[in-house]
């Protein structure tokens, strides 16, 4: 593999974004997110591409194939997050380093938000700051894998 690769992936409802309750998640749409993120990922020299499922098992599908294809993952899961120990198993078996982000601060909202089953096998998570959770962990996720590719 030449320039570092890493995987966007996108869970449910997410495709929704821009007009799914504006006041919580804001009003940019997934499509300018991955734009911003395209963006993000030229400057910092790194291959992305960006991959939206409502479905578990596609998500899954994807961790699988990005087996000896990526660097790392960037995941929300959205409400996955919270109960789906299927994508929990699969992102431990691709030993890819992953960073989990949230629109919004999970924790200041209902109690089954408060709990993540994605957490304890990601890297690190950054939630609440709107679309700006996905670049920073961009940002973080790339700092990692650069350097242990330099190793
Ligand atoms: C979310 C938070 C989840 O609790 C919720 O189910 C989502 C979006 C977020 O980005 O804030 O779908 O992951």
């Amino acid at each position: 593999m030449d320039a570092l690769k890493v995987l966007v992936i996108h869970g449910p409802n997410l495709n929704l974004l821009g007009s799914r309750e504006p006041e919580i998640y804001g009003k940019t749409t997934l499509e300018e997110i991955n734009n911003l993120l395209l963006e993000r990922a030229k400057k910092l020299g790194v291959d992305l591409n960006t991959f939206q499922s409502n479905h578990e098992g596609e998500i899954i599908d994807r961790i699988q194939g990005a087996v000896g294809t990526c660097h790392g993952i960037l995941i929300n899961p959205g409400a996955f997050t919270h109960y789906s120990y299927a994508i929990r198993d699969a992102l431990v078996s691709s030993a890819l380093t992953t960073v989990e982000v949230h629109l919004s601060n999970t924790y200041s909202r209902e109690d089954f938000r408060h709990r993540s089953v994605i957490s304890a096998v990601s890297r690190g998570v950054i939630c609440g700051f709107g679309s700006q959770s996905y670049l920073l962990g961009l940002e973080a996720l790339v700092d990692i894998i650069s350097e242990a590719n330099a190793r």
